[in-house]
């Protein structure tokens, strides 16, 4: 049977661990569903990407929104990385996890007036813009503060990143950025408003790639509006090159950072500034699994079901995308393998974990692993249903760590009041 492993993650004696510590010790004295996170993992990932570009001035700003805890943030700011903060919010989580704003960029394709106003007064290094409607906004806020705004522009270079259409953002049928074409000019009306600090060129094509043609060619055409724009007089100070590297969740075969350093490199090198990555998923993804217990086993005579305690709201990548997610015993037996599908307790169709999935027979009570789960996967869950989030475990070798607890029946209400009598 095939099974999800790597070096934070493995089988010993046929019981699943996360670095030293057995996964069913957490599940028993945690219960279920539960987020479990390996620091050796994170550190680990983060270190290849940085060494990768070692040859050339760069910096990696961690993308906050692929796993929000603030242990996670911290552990990719005491490593050095900066912080990629999607909103106000997510902000917040980086101040907490003690990060520093002037190492914090902020991005996203509809900031409000607020948000703008908080980048602005809290001396993020810089904010992107992602319409010229923005860059017109960002300019008038930065002016009514007294402030020059550092900002970065997002072009839309139009390059198909080949991966799911929900997680595409480089074509210009995608809602982001400025596109290719006025682009160019959007820099240069930018450049002459009073009070904006043109620092950079910005894009993101999507995310899950696994090839790096999609980055050359969207490198190379960004290179060719940074030397345009140089040429005009308007010399930027940075280069963002995005989030978007890919993993492995099945059978993928993603590309290294070394390989992506290699094919990029020529031309980052001549460009002769600071090169910025937002990397998400690649850092966390394959870090955190989701254990569940089964519930219960059904049959009714096409299919087996098998009922877990982690449902859509917990990890809702496989409802949204169809995503593949391995899902193993935590602990191997010996009773055979069926074709099943591995669904949750909440009451919709699309609710499940895995469909028509060659797996063990398990039994009611087994733990199961639904792995790659450190991206995308507590950031994305929710309390439809009525349902407390699970909580998050940071294991450090044998040690752990509570990162977050399960959320409580009052965490469901916070403040809301009967108000109707
Ligand atoms: N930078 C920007 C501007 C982004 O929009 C994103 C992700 C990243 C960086 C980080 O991308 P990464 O390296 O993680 O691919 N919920 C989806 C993924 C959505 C990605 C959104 N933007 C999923 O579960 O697959």
């Amino acid at each position: 049977m095939d099974r999800f492993e790597n070096d934070s993650f493995y089988y010993k004696e046929n019981k699943l661990y996360c670095e030293g510590v057995g996964l069913d010790y957490l599940a028993e004295k945690y219960g279920t569903p539960l987020y479990v996170y390996s620091r050796h993992f994170f550190e680990e990932r983060f270190k290849e990407f940085n060494n990768a570009f070692s040859e050339i001035e760069h910096k990696i700003f961690f993308a906050v929104k692929s796993n929000f805890n603030i242990n996670v943030i911290k552990i990719f700011h005491n490593l050095g990385a900066g912080l990629d903060v999607n909103s106000a919010g997510e902000f917040y989580r980086a101040v907490k996890a003690g990060g520093n704003p002037q190492e914090m960029i902020l991005t996203g394709v509809g900031k409000t007036a607020e948000e703008i106003q908080l980048g602005l007064k809290e001396n993020l290094m810089l904010i992107k813009a992602e319409s010229f409607d923005e860059v017109l906004l960002i300019n008038e806020i930065a002016g009514k503060l007294g402030k020059v705004a550092p900002l970065a522009i997002r072009v839309n270079p139009d390059v198909d990143a080949e991966t799911h259409p929900y997680i595409s953002t480089g074509l210009s049928e995608n809602k982001f950025g400025i596109n290719s074409a006025d682009a160019f000019d959007a820099f240069k009306e930018a450049s002459k408003m009073k009070d904006i600090r043109l620092t950079g060129i910005d894009m993101h094509i999507g995310s899950q790639i696994t090839s790096v043609s999609p980055y050359v060619e969207a490198v190379d055409k960004l290179a060719e509006d940074f030397f345009k724009l140089k040429a005009e007089g308007i010399e930027l100070e940075h280069f963002d090159i995005g989030g978007g590297m890919g993993i492995r969740y099945k059978d993928e075969e993603p590309f290294t950072p070394k390989e992506l350093a290699k094919a990029l490199i020529p031309t980052l090198k001549k460009l002769n500034c600071q090169i910025m990555f937002e990397p998400g998923r690649f850092l966390t993804a394959n870090g955190g699994a989701l254990i569940t217990k089964v519930l219960y086993n059904k049959s009714n005579g096409k299919k087996h079901f098998v009922v877990v305690d982690a449902a859509m709201n917990d990890l809702l990548r496989p409802s949204l995308y169809k995503a593949y997610h391995y899902v193993q015993p935590v602990i191997i037996g010996d009773a055979g393998t069926h074709i099943a599908d591995v669904v949750g307790p909440v009451c919709e169709s699309g609710d499940y974990i895995a469909k028509q999935r060659e797996m063990p027979i398990v039994e009611n009570g087994a733990l199961l692993a639904v792995m790659s789960a450190g991206a995308y996967g507590m950031v994305m869950a929710s309390n439809y249903n009525g349902r407390r989030r699970p909580a998050e475990l940071l294991v450090n070798g044998e040690k752990f760590y509570v990162a977050r607890p399960r959320e409580t029946y009052e965490h469901l209400l916070y403040d809301e009041k009967l108000v109707i009598k």
